[in-house]
């Protein structure tokens, strides 16, 4: 890390901005860029117009996210212009993607510096280059053998925290870009993410989230996800969340652990992405919604408050509307807390790009407003259980629109508005339901 003391020496006074786009893995990416650049000496800005640094930190699941990004690189190019020492830079998952490595090349020459998703910890070496070289630096290779540890980390919150536990993904589910651009699985070791854990909870955290790909195949150190699932809760942190669980391989004996251990969330995010055999197939997801049911049963029985959340592509390429209506039934079944879905999005290189459609844009649109209809429906009735019940709830900030009303979330990962002040933020409180909508619920505190 000698390149961070080379890079403080080169820069005085400089600021950085760093915009994250996409999911908590990138998150934590992001967060890891952010104690980068504190290390090497910048301050950090949310103003893009006055930093001297700015990175984009992308997001390749679909195509509207990389639209997104794509336009905001171009803004740069702006102020680059009225500020010629501005150094851009681009990371993430989109860098992976050999075109858009092309297109940075070719198109974007206002983009100074290319790093991957895979080695974040290039970030101070490639900077000491284009500024001492004056050169445009694009370097995204990386050993799929290693995983770097003590990056510095500026977290955005004091109190809750996400905590890589594995990387990559070897399920190449047919519709996703993920295997390609973040390559292999592997895990960190067992008493890594343990010494990180301790050192959040000493430092006042109150909930983490494990964080990977497909966390149910973790395998650090020969001791698989139940076992470290144990370990981290003996650690005494409050709460304890993870995510992502692939259907495949999601081990009974991890059920079981999160039943026995007060401080691990009764709260499970379970994609199922579709609800007919056919698909699933297609997909190459390798479950089928019999096995899918079974899991969930075997939850339910061992966690009766468990609330489940799940992902769900509509318009997958060759789904008829029978067999998307078999997703709205699975949804029936189930009974999901929430979902989140989204209308497939082709990407280049994977299988299911090349495969042919039987329903049409506007179709595939139809059978999405279904598929929300349904689960606002479903959410609505499973909130309004909560009416008149007492949940604690981890206060994570204030309203947008209103000062003296808090937000926070229970264990079952529902938002709760509640009246307070700032000190309650970061806190747990025990909250009243006085009210239920679709999204969220309201509620008085009664104590903290
Ligand atoms: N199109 C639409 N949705 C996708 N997802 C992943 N790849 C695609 C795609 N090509 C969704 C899946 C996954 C979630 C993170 O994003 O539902 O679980
Ligand atoms: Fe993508 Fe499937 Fe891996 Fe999830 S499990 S990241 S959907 S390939």
């Amino acid at each position: 890390m000698s390149y961070i003391s080379a890079v403080k020496r080169l820069i005085h006074n400089k600021k950085a901005y760093v915009r994250t786009f996409g999911c908590q893995l990138n998150e934590n990416d992001g967060e890891k860029l952010q104690g980068l650049l504190s290390a090497m000496g910048y301050s950090l800005t949310e103003d893009p117009e006055e930093a001297d640094f700015a990175l984009l930190n992308t997001c390749a699941i679909r195509e509207n996210a990389e639209k997104k990004t794509f336009g905001a690189i171009g803004v740069f190019k702006h102020y680059k212009e009225k500020n010629p020492g501005l150094v851009v830079a681009m990371s993430g998952c989109m860098t992976g993607e050999p075109h858009v490595l092309e297109r940075l090349k070719t198109v974007y020459r206002h983009v100074d510096i290319v790093f991957g998703a895979n080695n974040i910890e290039a970030l101070p070496r490639l900077l000491f280059q284009h500024l001492t070289e004056n050169r445009r630096v694009f370097d995204t290779d990386y050993d799929e053998t290693v995983v770097t540890e003590n990056i510095p980390t500026l977290h955005a919150s004091s109190f809750k925290a996400g905590v890589p536990v594995m990387y990559g993904c070897n399920n190449f589910c047919t519709y996703c870009i993920v295997p390609y651009v973040r390559g292999r699985e592997r895990s960190r070791n067992t008493e890594d993410i343990l010494k990180e854990v301790r050192s959040l909870r000493e430092s006042g955290y109150k909930e983490i989230m494990l964080l990977g790909q497909n966390v149910n195949s973790y395998m650090g150190g020969g001791e698989a996800f139940a076992a470290l699932l144990e370990k981290v809760s003996d650690t005494g942190i409050e709460r304890i969340r993870f995510m992502t669980s692939h259907p495949k391989d999601l081990n009974p004996q991890v059920l079981r652990v999160m039943a026995e251990r007060d401080n691990i969330c009764k709260c499970l995010h379970l994609p199922v992405q579709s609800g007919n055999n056919r698909v699933l197939a297609s997909m190459n997801r390798r479950y089928t919604r019999e096995k899918y049911l079974s899991i969930v049963e075997y939850a339910r029985e061992l966690m009766p408050d468990l609330s489940i959340t799940t992902d769900i592509i509509v318009g997958f390429p060759g789904e008829t509307t029978a067999e998307f209506e078999d997703t709205l039934s699975l949804l029936e079944t189930v009974r999901y807390d929430a979902i989140f879905s989204f209308i497939f999005s082709p990407r280049k290189g994977t299988p299911a790009e090349k495969m042919k459609d039987v329903l049409t844009e506007k179709e595939k649109k139809a059978n999405f407003e279904r598929l929300l209809e349904v689960q606002n429906r479903i959410s609505g009735e499973i909130n309004k259980t909560y009416l008149g019940k007492v949940y604690r709830v981890l206060c994570e900030g204030t309203s947008k629109t209103d000062p003296f009303m808090m937000t926070g979330r229970t264990e079952g990962g529902k938002i709760v508005n509640f009246k307070g002040d700032a000190s309650f933020v970061g806190q747990f409180a025990d909250v009243k339901i006085t009210e239920t909508k679709t999204w969220n619920l309201q509620g008085e505190a009664i104590c903290r």
